[in-house]
């Protein structure tokens, strides 16, 4: 299967970073609920890896479910449903072990975000992770300078440009509500008040893996 977000210069390596660390870690048998997840190019990953795990995935698009599904049959469980109302999902009633999502999370408000995030802890089970892989909002004005040498180094390198900004009010006013990654300490807040401890697995750019495991 072709990356359907071919071109996306860190995204390759960080998704082998996040499919190594499901396949390191799985059990045989252990679930795994991707949120947003589009025509299940992640979904294509993780059965190369490990054809043993039970998967779901949950996108707001039907048509890209119906592709989805064409792809996988009965392998994978496809559910139409919408994160800015995560209550109303219908998935399997199960625990899962892995609860990932894959540049997505930009898509909701931050209260969505972290309605999202509570809905997925009450869904995981004791020993699992939410993996999250999202660009991450830039907050720091003295520092966006530096960030913009690192976008100019990984177009240099791999020849293909991110999502950048000339300037830093350019980048904020470029901010919307489908355009919205989180701070870091955000993420770390939100997890920690779900009972949860959290750290960034592996960052390229503004783009990051985060990890986060019931405490
Ligand atoms: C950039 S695509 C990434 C798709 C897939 N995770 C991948 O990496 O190939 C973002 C996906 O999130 C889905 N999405 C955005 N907002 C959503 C929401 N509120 N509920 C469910 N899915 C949503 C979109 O339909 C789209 O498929």
């Amino acid at each position: 299967m072709k990356d359907p977000i071919g071109g996306h210069p860190t995204r390759g390596e960080q998704l082998d970073v996040l499919v190594q660390i499901v396949a390191d870690l799985a059990n045989p048998g252990d679930a795994v609920l991707d949120l947003g997840c589009g025509t299940g190019y992640l979904e294509h990953l993780l059965v190369a890896r490990r054809d043993d795990l039970v998967l779901t995935g949950v996108d707001r698009k039907g048509s890209a479910l119906d592709e989805a599904r064409e792809r996988f049959g009965e392998r994978v469980t496809f559910a139409e449903g919408d994160l800015t109302e995560p209550a109303a999902i219908q998935i399997p009633g199960r625990r899962f072990r892995f609860v990932v999502s894959v540049l997505t999370f930009h898509d909701l408000t931050d209260a969505q975000k972290r309605a999202t995030l509570s809905w997925a802890r009450d869904r995981l089970s004791d020993d699992g992770l939410i993996l999250i892989y999202d660009r991450i909002r830039l907050d720091q004005p003295a520092l966006f300078p530096a960030q913009q040498a690192i976008w100019r180094r990984i177009e240099r390198v791999h020849g293909a440009a991110m999502r950048t900004a000339d300037s830093f009010a350019a980048y904020e006013a470029d901010l919307s509500d489908t355009n919205r990654p989180a701070r870091l300490d955000d993420y770390r807040d939100w997890f920690s008040g779900l009972g949860m401890a959290s750290q960034v697995l592996h960052l390229h750019g503004n783009v990051g893996l985060i990890g986060a495991a019931p405490q």
